[in-house]
């Protein structure tokens, strides 16, 4: 059975870690699910599978298209799928609308989006309806215009200041889960520390609740260089490409097939 937000919540309350990655298709979902508590159909899919620089074309059909076929091989992992950039910033009711196409048409268990203050409304009306929301804070991606780039957050101690509470009020609005992205490992387990629910870190160090990486990072499918903080436990990248050339080899060798 697949893991609700409440059980994500037991394994924050039993101080076991939560294993976290991105899917964008049938087949990697199927391979991840059995391992994974929490699967994001991620808008990394912009950049990881579009081969775009960065998260900020991907449009709502898009996710939804994706999010449907991962919905068929999640079995045990909790289901999450990412709001893609101006789907839920312009006013509460379209992004309430839009949400509402993602739950119904995906069968996604929760919705995740990029946090400011603007959006905290948005978190609590769409808690009280029903929907759990999983608050991303510190390296936003869709804020790459404004970054000039994928820079990490919360150096300075206003930004710090800024990260923090926002994850604090997210949480107070009715977030059921933080996502905390690029951010210093001091700052992450702060948060962690103060909110009762379960915290996922990306390049946050390791203090988290849990960890979430980009599945083809994790593999060594995506090519150098990656983000310093992403450690890759195979590399699928070398093998496909070895794999490739052998039966490019065979092909060429035997002359009618
Ligand atoms: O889009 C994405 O894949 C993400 C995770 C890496 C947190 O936001």
């Amino acid at each position: 059975m697949r893991k609700t937000i409440k059980d994500l919540l037991e394994l924050k309350l039993r101080n076991e870690k939560i294993v976290a990655l991105t899917a964008y298709d049938f087949q990697t979902a199927q391979i991840i699910d059995e391992f994974c508590d929490f699967v994001l159909v991620g808008d990394s899919l912009g950049n990881v599978f579009q081969g775009k620089e960065t998260t900020l074309s991907v449009t709502l059909d898009e996710i939804i298209y994706h999010a449907k076929a991962v919905n068929l091989a999640i079995k045990n992992a909790h289901f999450c799928v990412d709001m893609p950039f101006m789907s839920y910033q312009s006013n509460v009711d379209k992004a309430l609308e839009n949400i509402g196409r993602v739950m119904q048409e995906t069968n996604a268990q929760s919705v995740k989006i990029e946090m400011n203050e603007d959006l905290l409304i948005l978190i609590k009306k769409a808690s009280n309806i029903g929907i759990p929301v999983v608050a991303h804070v510190g390296l936003c991606p869709q804020s790459y215009n404004i970054y000039g780039g994928y820079k990490k957050q919360g150096k300075s101690k206003s930004e710090k200041d800024y990260i923090y509470n926002l994850a604090i009020d997210s949480f107070k609005n009715g977030a059921s889960l933080i996502v905390t992205e690029g951010i210093p490992e001091i700052l992450a387990e702060k948060i962690t520390k103060n909110i009762d629910i379960p915290t996922i870190g990306i390049g946050a160090g390791s203090k988290t609740d849990g960890q979430i990486l980009v599945t083809e990072d994790m593999l060594g499918i995506t090519p150098l260089p990656r983000p310093s903080f992403v450690k890759s436990f195979a590399n699928l990248r070398d093998t496909s490409k070895k794999a490739i050339l052998e039966y490019k080899k065979y092909v060429k060798k035997n002359k009618s097939s």
